[in-house]
């Protein structure tokens, strides 16, 4: 059956298409677009579900605290504070949720502690620098040795002139984590008993070893970089480096003339309005401060970028608070662009962002199992822990600072994502349906005049429109979609198999549709014919395929998990308009759905039936 005219199209169809060929059946969610299942959940604050979510949380935290359950980590020695942060929050430096734990121990540093409590945050200080870099408006695909000629030496060993600040700021520069840090000279004796050779000190570097000398000047740093081995090559793989984040910020210097410090000020803390967010050393009166050994009051030298801050969950609120909303940044793409990630690793679940550490995971929502990408950095110093992340999904953050053992952040923040996030999903579900996105919608002609706006209309308004969403298990789905009568669903098998079939070896069975972020204002007449300030907010359509055929040659089904259905999205148009392009029309003010226009039927804007 030859549908196209053009035998190229063929060809260019054919080999973009074929992988496709072995997509397996109700493959539901594990075959999606990435982002949200159905719009963040709002205003969660005081929502039922958040409430016993939280209220198990703290008797879980509490048992903990108390000895009832194993905590995992010495309580009378580590305190933390917790944030829940929403897109919608009322007062961004307060999250939804936050819960606050001062160690009995705990007697230097603040007695109140709270969300604006001082702690280091390790290398939650490369999401700032990175963040730091990205607004100073150096271009990123300059060579690091543009800006530090001290690096061009003829005889350096790492290839610097190749080495850009993205692969920097991206983690896969290739180069050694730290400079002098890395050794344990202190422990010298302990090696040597161990069958290691014994060494003068003149085999050490000669700066930035704890025991043996002070850390290093910037001259001393440049000189050690042309001095050290390259790891891997750049762009070859993700290598965790804090000098990276030190020799980035002394890019920036170099460019703005400006300190770290003055750095931080300028683009950080100062048009946030942070007050706790510096270099540390921080505030001893504000500070959590554990009774274990700790680097409270550390001046990290050079190396402050790459873990040196102090914050406290109030700031970091701000922040994660500023990523959702896509404000961080003058445009939101660029802060979309920021939350991608850059290099993979040898785990399909972790990857690597400027500098996110991404977790995706299929686990956190075992009701509504789907893939959650999260985009965290854990941070450490001697005696803090942290942890940073964003599930832009939900349009939410989890902020964790830790002061005490080293134990305690790991189980606290999995009991956190694990009870939250479910709470979040299903909230966002529930809205879902009661803001109106699920119903029945019919032509609404006779009870409006159609607005003027509304070009897509039939003009001949004779037509009836019977459409039907509804959510299952996974997501909203388009069940009904009948024109005067006729239900259009049921022809997109055929459809599919006198247009695609040809090249496709599967048929569509299920029309889930996502958001896709694309909304737009306009204004149309409303039921009661008063001009209504509405969104039109964009969704399209993600079939689930069904397989036709099998086969009993080896590796039937092995591309079975490769999604490639983002190749077909808007693949197919009925005259200039994409059939798998849905429109919701909601109320500007309330965002209660009020209307749903599937433009390639010039269906117009179709009115909810209202269920009694
Ligand atoms: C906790 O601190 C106490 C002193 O306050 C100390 O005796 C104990 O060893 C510490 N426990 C751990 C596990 O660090
Ligand atoms: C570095 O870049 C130069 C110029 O592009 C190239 O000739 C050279 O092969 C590169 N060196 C390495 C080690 O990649
Ligand atoms: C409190 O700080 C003082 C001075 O730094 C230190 O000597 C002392 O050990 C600290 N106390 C605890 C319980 O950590
Ligand atoms: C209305 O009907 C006429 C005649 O059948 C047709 O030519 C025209 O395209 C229709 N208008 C719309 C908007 O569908
Ligand atoms: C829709 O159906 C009605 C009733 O069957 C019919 O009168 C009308 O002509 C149909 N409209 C179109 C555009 O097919
Ligand atoms: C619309 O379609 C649904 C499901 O197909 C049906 O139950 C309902 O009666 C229809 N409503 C109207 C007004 O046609």
């Amino acid at each position: 059956m030859m549908v196209f005219s053009s035998p190229s199209s063929h060809r260019f169809l054919g080999s973009l298409l074929l992988p496709l060929l072995l997509l397996p059946a109700d493959a539901a969610l594990e075959s999606r677009p990435p982002g949200p299942v159905v719009p963040r959940p709002r205003h969660v604050d005081g929502h039922t579900g958040l409430a016993s979510a939280t209220d198990k949380l703290t008797r879980a935290l509490e048992g903990a605290l108390a000895g009832d359950i194993e905590a995992g980590w010495p309580v009378e020695n580590t305190s933390f504070s917790i944030g829940l942060v929403m897109h919608d929050q009322e007062d961004k430096a307060v999250p939804v949720w936050e819960y606050h734990h001062l160690a009995a121990g705990s007697t230097n540093g603040t007695q109140h502690i709270s969300r604006d409590s001082q702690y280091l945050i390790g290398s939650i200080s490369k999401v700032i620098s990175d963040y730091i870099l990205l607004l100073s408006g150096l271009d990123l695909d300059e060579s690091i040795a543009t800006f530090l000629p001290e690096l061009a030496a003829e005889e350096s060993r790492i290839a610097w002139g190749n080495i850009t600040l993205r692969h920097l700021a991206n983690q896969v520069a290739g180069i050694p984590p730290n400079y002098g840090f890395s050794e344990y000279y202190y422990l010298k004796e302990y090696f040597e008993s161990l069958g290691f050779p014994h060494l003068g000190d003149s085999a050490y570097a000669q700066c930035g070893i704890i025991g043996l000398n002070g850390g290093c000047t910037r001259e001393q740093f440049l000189r050690g970089m042309v001095e050290s081995y390259p790891v891997t090559q750049p762009s070859e793989r993700p290598v965790y480096s804090n000098i990276a984040f030190t020799l980035l910020m002394f890019a920036v210097e170099e460019r703005t003339g400006k300190s770290y410090s003055e750095l931080l000020e300028t683009y950080f803390s100062g048009p946030l309005g942070l007050s706790n967010t510096v270099v540390s050393p921080g505030d001893d009166d504000k500070a959590v401060i554990p009774p274990v050994d700790n680097s409270w009051g550390s001046d990290y030298g050079i190396n402050a970028p790459g873990g040196g801050l102090v914050s406290s969950l109030s700031d970091l609120s701000i922040f994660v608070h500023g990523i959702l909303g896509r404000t961080v940044f003058d445009s939101d793409t660029a802060v979309r662009e920021w939350l991608k990630p850059t290099s993979s690793t040898g785990s399909l679940y972790s990857l690597v962002g400027t500098p996110w550490e991404i977790y995706r995971t299929q686990d956190l929502t075992p009701d509504h199992p789907h893939v959650v990408d999260i985009y965290a950095k854990g941070g450490s110093a001697y005696g803090y822990q942290a942890q940073l992340a964003v599930l832009d999904e939900y349009g939410a953050g989890v902020v964790l600072l830790t002061a005490g053992s080293a134990l305690a952040s790991g189980p606290i923040y999995d009991a956190v994502l694990a009870t939250l996030v479910p709470a979040l999903d299903e909230i966002a579900r529930e809205q879902a349906v009661d803001r109106g996105y699920a119903g029945m919608f019919i032509d609404g002609a006779s009870c409006s005049p159609s607005s003027s706006s509304l070009a897509s209309k039939d003009a001949n308004g004779s037509v009836a429109f019977n459409i039907t969403v509804v959510q299952d298990g996974d997501s909203l789905v388009l069940q009904g979609v009948e024109r005067n009568g006729t239900d259009i669903l049921a022809s997109f098998q055929d459809i599919w198999s006198v247009t695609v079939g040809g090249f496709l070896a599967f048929k569509p069975s299920t029309a889930r549709i996502f958001p896709v972020d694309i909304r737009s204002e306009d204004l149309i007449s409303g039921l009661d014919g008063a001009k209504q300030r509405v969104i039109r907010e964009d969704w399209r359509v993600e079939w689930d395929v069904a397989l036709n055929g099998a086969t009993d040659l080896p590796g039937a089904g092995l591309s079975a998990g490769n999604y490639l259905g983002w190749m077909l999205t808007d693949w197919m148009y009925y005259g200039s308009e994409s059939i798998d392009r849905v429109v919701f029309v909601l109320d500007a003010e309330s965002e209660e759905v009020v209307g749903l226009e599937i433009p390639y039927l010039r269906s117009g804007v179709l009115r909810p039936v209202k269920t009694l």
